[in-house]
C-alpha cells in the first residue's frame, strides 16, 4: 500500500479552503431563533452536496484536471478536500470572474497527477462516512486500497457489504483487517455483473467508478437512480467513461483504459430546495427558490401541494408560497429516487406538526432516523413513534425552546421548527448544519427570518 503518511501530504490549497469555511471551532456554535416571521424574496439554491462529494472524488480516476462548478461552501466539501489531499489530489480554488456571485459556487480545479497513499485512515473516514467512496476508484486507479470501515452514525447502522460485493463482482479481492478494507487487484479491475439486492446510492457511485477504468463491460442492475448519481454518470461521461442508462436502475459500462479532465458543474441540491420550501410553507411565506428545479424532487413538491402549498416552477427556479390557507395533513413512506427522500423527511415532519389533523410518516430507509421527535417535542409538537412510523397531530402552536441537532437533517428540521414557534429557539450543535446547509442564517435572514449564528 502506498502510505506516505498524513501530514506530509495535506496540501496548503486544503488550509486555504478551510480558512474560508470555517470548521471545529465552531463546533460549540448556536443559531438563536425567533419565529413569526413570513419568508418573503429569494433563496438562492446552492450546488448539491450529495453530488459535490463523489464528483470530488472522481478525480482520483485520472492525472488530469478535473474541473468542478458550482460547488457549495460546507463543511464536508472542505473535509474532503482534506482526504483527497492525503491521497495526492491538489486542489485549486479559482476565484470569481466578472458578473459571478455567490449563487454561482466554488470552482475548483482537483488535479491527481500520483496517487501518493492508497490508505484512507479511520480518523478521516469516521468524520465523514461518503469519503468511504474512494475506495471503487483507488483500487481502479492504483490496483489496490486500504479503507477504514466507516462504523455506524446517529442515523443507523449503515452497512457497506453491497460496495464491498459490488467490486468483488468485478474482481478485487477483498479482506477485512482491524477496522480496515483491504482490497486488491492486481491484474486490474475487469467488467463484472452487480445485482444491488437493496438501492444503494453510495455503493452505485463506488462500483461505477470502479467499472469505468475496469477491463471489459460491467452491468449493475437496481442501481441507485437518485439525481446525483445521475450527475456523476454525466461527469464521468464527460472524462471519457462509457456508460449507458443514466437515470434508469440498469448502468451499462463499458471500461476504458484511462480517463480524462473534464468540466462540470454540479446540479442543484435538492434537498435544500425542499427544505426552502417547507420553511416557507412553516411560515405561510413567499419566496422564490432561485435556480431550483422541481424535476429533481417531484414527490416531495407533490406532497406539499397535496398539503395546500402552491408551487410553481418559472424559468428562475421554483416559486413556493402559501398564503393564509392551513395545511393538510399528509400520509408519506420515504423510499429511493424517485420516491420521497428520507433526507427530507425530518423537515416534513416538522412542518407537519401545525398541520389541520393527523400525519403518517413511515422511513423506510435508515432504522434509526427519528432523532429529531424529542426535539421536536420540546418545542410542543404532538408526535408519537410506531417502530418505523411516525404519527404527528398538528397543534395550534408551538413554543420557542432549547433543543439540540443531532444530524443534518434533523437539524435543519428544528429551524423549521423554530420558525413556526412563538418566542425564542436556540439549536445547540450547529455544527451539524454547517455539513449541508451553506449560509443557512444568511439565506433565510435575508427573507425576514430572525435568526442569528451565536460564536462560542
Ligand atoms: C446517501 O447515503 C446520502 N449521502 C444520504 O444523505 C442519503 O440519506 C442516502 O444516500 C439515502 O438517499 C450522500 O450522498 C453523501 P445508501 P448512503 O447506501 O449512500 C443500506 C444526508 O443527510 N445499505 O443509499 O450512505 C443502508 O443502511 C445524507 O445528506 C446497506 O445495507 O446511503 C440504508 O438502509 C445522510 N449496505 C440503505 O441501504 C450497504 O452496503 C440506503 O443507504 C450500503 C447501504
Amino acid at each position: 500500500m502506498k502510505d506516505a503518511g498524513q501530514a506530509r501530504n495535506w496540501r496548503a490549497v486544503v488550509a486555504s479552503a478551510q480558512g474560508r469555511i470555517r470548521i471545529g471551532k465552531d463546533a460549540m456554535d448556536r443559531i438563536r431563533l425567533i419565529g413569526g416571521e413570513r419568508l418573503t424574496g429569494t433563496i438562492p439554491i446552492s450546488g448539491a452536496k450529495n453530488a459535490a462529494l463523489p464528483l470530488m472524488i472522481a478525480s482520483l480516476l485520472t492525472s488530469d484536471t478535473l474541473t468542478l462548478t458550482n460547488i457549495p461552501q460546507l463543511a464536508d466539501v472542505t473535509q474532503l478536500a482534506r482526504i483527497l489531499g492525503n491521497h495526492g489530489v491538489d486542489l485549486a480554488i479559482a476565484g470569481k470572474r466578472p458578473g459571478q456571485s455567490s449563487i454561482d459556487g466554488q470552482t475548483f480545479r482537483l488535479t491527481a497527477g500520483d496517487i501518493v497513499d492508497t490508505v484512507a485512515p479511520y480518523e478521516m473516514v469516521s468524520k465523514m462516512r461518503a469519503s468511504f467512496w474512494v475506495l471503487g476508484p483507488l483500487l481502479a486507479r492504483e490496483g489496490e486500497a486500504c479503507v477504514s470501515l466507516p462504523g455506524g452514525c446517529a442515523i443507523g447502522t449503515r452497512p457497506v457489504d453491497l460496495h464491498l460485493e459490488g467490486l468483488k463482482a468485478l474482481g478485487a479481492e477483498i479482506e477485512l483487517d482491524g477496522g480496515y478494507v483491504k482490497a486488491r487487484a492486481p491484474q486490474g479491475l475487469r467488467g463484472g455483473r452487480v445485482v444491488f439486492p437493496k438501492v444503494s446510492v453510495g455503493a452505485t457511485h463506488n462500483v461505477l467508478m470502479a467499472a469505468a477504468l475496469a477491463k471489459g463491460e460491467s452491468v449493475i442492475e437496481n442501481a441507485a437512480r437518485e439525481p446525483e448519481v445521475g450527475d456523476v454518470a454525466e461527469c464521468l461521461i464527460k472524462m471519457g467513461a462509457q456508460i449507458d442508462g443514466v437515470g434508469t436502475s440498469t448502468l451499462r459500462i463499458q471500461g476504458v483504459d484511462g480517463l480524462s479532465g473534464a468540466e462540470h458543474a454540479v446540479l442543484p441540491d435538492r434537498i435544500e430546495t425542499g427544505t426552502y420550501a417547507m420553511a416557507v410553507a412553516a411560515t405561510g411565506g413567499d419566496v422564490l427558490l432561485e435556480r431550483a428545479r422541481g424535476d429533481l424532487l417531484e414527490t416531495a413538491l407533490d406532497v406539499l401541494r397535496g398539503a395546500g402549498v402552491e408551487i410553481t416552477a418559472t424559468n428562475r427556479g421554483l416559486h413556493v408560497a402559501r398564503n393564509g390557507a392551513g395545511l393538510a395533513p399528509v400520509e408519506v413512506e420515504t423510499s429511493p429516487f424517485p420516491g420521497f427522500p428520507t433526507d427530507l423527511q425530518a423537515q416534513l415532519m416538522a412542518l407537519m406538526a401545525r398541520a389541520d389533523g393527523t400525519s403518517t410518516i413511515r422511513e423506510t430507509i435508515f432504522e434509526n432516523r427519528f432523532m429529531h421527535v424529542q426535539e421536536l417535542a420540546r418545542l410542543g409538537a404532538d408526535i408519537a413513534l410506531d417502530g418505523d412510523t411516525a404519527h404527528i397531530t398538528g397543534v395550534d402552536v408551538l413554543h420557542g425552546a432549547q433543543v439540540m441537532a443531532t444530524d443534518l437533517r434533523a437539524s435543519v428540521s428544528l429551524v423549521i421548527g423554530g420558525l413556526m414557534a412563538e418566542g425564542e429557539t436556540v439549536i445547540n450543535r450547529v455544527y451539524h448544519l454547517d455539513r449541508g446547509f451553506e449560509r443557512i442564517e444568511e439565506k433565510l435572514g435575508r427573507c425576514g427570518a430572525r435568526i442569528e449564528r451565536l460564536s462560542a
